[in-house]
């Protein structure tokens, strides 16, 4: 069984419990991070409690702890549950106040919820779907206008998953505007003549850890990134296509409602920017 850590204590995940007037529960008033566990050491750690905290600050929630302590937990966490690949699921909510109000409750009086679990992954970086890439669809981006703060409100990407899952694909690509703004659960990317197009950062998507750090990775092998937004009709042109997560990392997209993205096969700049990106990150592991 698991051992999952709630507040302050590591517990088996049966006994582990939390308020029914929490107000992640009742309001989606808490955030969240994941990041990814390989060869037992956490891939980006810094970014992911960077974003953490930013997340934090922009809904004037309290940081139930400093950052050295929530290392501390994720490895602690990582070795009673015997981790070797996979992911370290993290929420912070606002607490409980007891009862149901729309204001938040007092920040002296009521204390943030801290909720921390690991899953296995075994062979994550290894994952075949990288071999033979993902099929998306697109659908209207109606979340809500500050995707830049990982809020745990994922019942519209949920229904998206749902909805590729019954047209026979494996993930969603949001477009508001004409433009795609990223994936249920990833950023999106296309490559076009060597170059990569990514949207640029604003409070239209979720500012990926991954994504900053692939990126980087990109610049420094020489290739050439522009950052700005596209539209479904020019991903369909493109020459390859990619989405980026702590999950999936960097994983090629081969089809778009439809329609094959280039030879309909993996690219090679999504399956090198993989590669150094796996490579630079267990290297930087903690
Ligand atoms: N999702 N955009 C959205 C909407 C996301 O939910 C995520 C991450 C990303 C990529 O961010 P990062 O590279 O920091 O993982 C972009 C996580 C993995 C999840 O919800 O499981």
């Amino acid at each position: 069984m698991r051992t999952v850590y709630v507040n302050g204590e590591y517990l088996p995940e049966t006994e582990a419990k939390v308020s029914i007037f929490d107000r992640a529960f009742l309001m989606a008033d808490g955030v969240y991070e994941v990041t990814s566990v390989l060869g037992g050491k956490l891939i980006d750690f810094d970014g992911h409690a960077k974003r953490l905290a930013r997340s934090l600050k922009e809904l004037d929630l309290k940081a139930p702890c400093t950052e050295d302590e929530l290392l501390a937990i994720h490895r602690e966490l990582v070795a009673r549950n015997e981790v070797t690949d996979g992911l370290v699921y993290l929420q912070v909510t606002r607490g409980s106040a007891g009862d149901r109000d729309f204001a938040f409750p007092d920040p002296e009086t009521t204390e943030p919820t801290l909720v921390l679990f690991t899953q296995n992954k075994p062979g994550l970086a290894d994952n075949p779907a990288a071999k033979k890439g993902i099929k998306v669809i697109s659908l209207e981006d109606i979340r809500w206008g500050r995707r830049d703060i990982k809020t745990v409100q994922l019942l519209y990407p949920s229904m998206a998953k749902m909805a590729a899952k019954k047209a026979g694909c494996d993930d969603a690509w949001f477009v508001e505007d004409g433009k795609v703004t990223e994936g249920s659960s990833n950023n999106a990317y296309i490559v076009k003549g060597g170059k990569i197009i990514t949207r640029e950062l604003s409070t239209d998507i979720l500012h990926g850890i991954t994504r900053a750090a692939v990126l980087r990775c990109a610049k420094e092998a020489q290739m050439e990134v522009e950052e700005r937004s596209f539209t479904i009709e020019e991903a369909k042109e493109a020459d390859e296509a990619f989405v980026t997560s702590a999950s999936s990392f960097v994983m090629p997209v081969v089809e778009l409602d439809g329609a094959k993205i280039g030879t309909g096969t993996p690219g090679p700049v999504a399956a090198r920017l993989r590669e150094i990106y796996l490579d630079e990150s267990i290297k930087a592991a903690v």
